[in-house]
């Protein structure tokens, strides 16, 4: 499970105020579980986990079977924010850092249609010719146009080459069950197809197929992330002022209301670069609106102490830092020791490289606060499956709670919409000029 550490914002906000804020965080988490709060028709992720049986997950797998028949070796899964992020998120930090390099089995999982890039695309299908793919689409709505105008191409690059019978084999799309482009168009082409629910928003949609079907074509144990994720449902429902959503709401809003106004996601762990893209896309589409929410900005430590660290240490003043700690690491190295020590670091041999990393941490950790950073460490036991599920559950759950407490619904993206209509126009869409 989740593990909160809130010391290292002991020396910013009083008891009291965070008692006081455990009040209204508990007040927004009623709501939002009694589901009498704003957006309160896109809560279906609230219970989504305990939903989810073995159809459901052997549907998910039938995809990875189906194509484990035909040989694929190259899986484009196609889609934009909520429709792609979480799954880049759990491949990126379940994978090996170098699987590309190492050739290692199965098909590897490359993204498309979360940019308009000429160059991605012709690299994407550079790509596709020397490999045999497969490819899956999503889209909520159905109509968004950077999925639509690459899954137009790859396609096209499908049904010309293997025909348009077995292009369907290798075609699966995640939609709306009945309104969109997509979903006429996977009907009348024959896909099989997945269905995102209507009360489940894009960046709540990782534990459904939008995240599931992805993860486990990379070949991970999605049974086990969803048993991550109940668990984490069932923990997380408790009405307590201990429970770890509740006090992580609590106080990153005490923060903001104290000035604190950017959230600066940190971890140690370079496998969870995408984890942090998820969560500036959960928080930031969630709060940022009506004038009001925390910024959210992500970074890789120690990587990133080399190129942000001067700025947090020293800069404005309106950051607190949330860091994601894995306790243990999945392997060992052993740094050894160098008879000459030319290079002074024999007082680090026989010590492990994640004995550095938490030193590192723990440095950073006590730099920053004395710099004026507050500090939330949001702990895991490893970085797997099951973990991973219990993190996105956590995360969503703590994003309903403090949004409410932010006093703005966390449910709908209104502001997205504005770059749309100009976009629309410049490319004269109809009904747009
Ligand atoms: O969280 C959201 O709702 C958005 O980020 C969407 O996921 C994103 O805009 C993609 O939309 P769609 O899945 O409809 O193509």
């Amino acid at each position: 499970m989740v593990n909160i550490d809130l010391t290292g914002c002991d020396s910013f906000v009083k008891k009291e105020q965070f008692n006081e804020y455990v009040n209204k965080a508990l007040a927004a988490q009623k709501v939002l579980q009694e589901e009498s709060g704003a957006g309160n028709d896109f809560l279906g992720w609230q219970h989504l986990p305990s939903s989810i049986g073995k159809a459901e997950l052997d549907d998910c797998l039938s995809v990875v079977d189906r194509w484990l028949e035909r040989e694929i070796d190259l899986v484009v899964v196609i889609g934009i924010g909520g429709s792609y992020l979480g799954a880049k998120a759990a491949i990126e930090a379940l994978s090996h850092t170098f699987a590309c390099q190492l050739g290692s089995h199965g098909p590897k999982v490359v993204f498309a249609g979360e940019n308009l890039s000429e160059d991605y695309t012709a690299e994407l299908l550079d790509l596709l010719r020397v490999r045999n793919p497969a490819c899956v689409v999503i889209s909520k709505s159905g109509t968004t146009t950077e999925p639509a105008v690459a899954f137009r191409l790859v396609k096209s690059y499908l049904e010309q080459t293997y025909g348009k019978k077995e292009a369907c084999e290798r075609i699966v799309a995640i939609t709306d069950k009945a309104r969109g482009a997509l979903k006429s168009l996977a009907n009348q082409e024959g896909y099989k197809t997945f269905v995102i629910e209507d009360n489940i928003g894009g960046r709540f949609s990782v534990l459904t197929p939008v995240g599931l079907v992805p993860i486990a074509l990379a070949g991970f144990d999605i049974a086990a992330m969803v048993r991550g994720a109940q668990d984490a449902e069932k923990a997380l429902f408790a009405a307590s002022g201990e429970n770890p959503a509740v006090r992580y709401a609590a106080m990153r809003n005490l923060l903001y209301d104290d000035g604190k106004k950017v959230e600066l996601f940190a971890s140690f762990h370079p496998k969870l670069q995408y984890l942090g893209e998820w969560l500036k896309q959960l928080f930031g589409e969630s709060e940022g609106k009506d004038g009001k929410g925390i910024f959210p900005a992500s970074v890789i430590f120690t990587t990133d102490l080399h190129s942000m660290g001067q700025y947090i240490q020293e800069g404005e003043r309106m950051l607190f830092e949330t860091v994601i700690t894995i306790d243990n690491a999945q392997r060992e190295v052993t740094i050894p020791s160098d008879e000459q020590n030319l290079d002074g670091l024999n007082y680090l041999a026989g010590k492990h490289v994640e004995h550095c990393n938490r030193m590192a941490q723990l440095g950073t950790k006590m730099a920053h606060i004395d710099g004026g950073v507050p500090n939330i460490d949001i702990h895991v036991e490893k970085l797997d499956e099951y973990n991973l599920g219990c993190l996105f559950y956590f995360f969503e759950k703590v994003c309903g709670i403090s949004a409410y407490v932010l006093g703005v619904n966390p449910f709908n993206q209104p502001g997205v919409e504005a770059y749309k209509k100009n976009m629309f126009k410049l490319l004269e869409k109809p009904g747009y000029c």
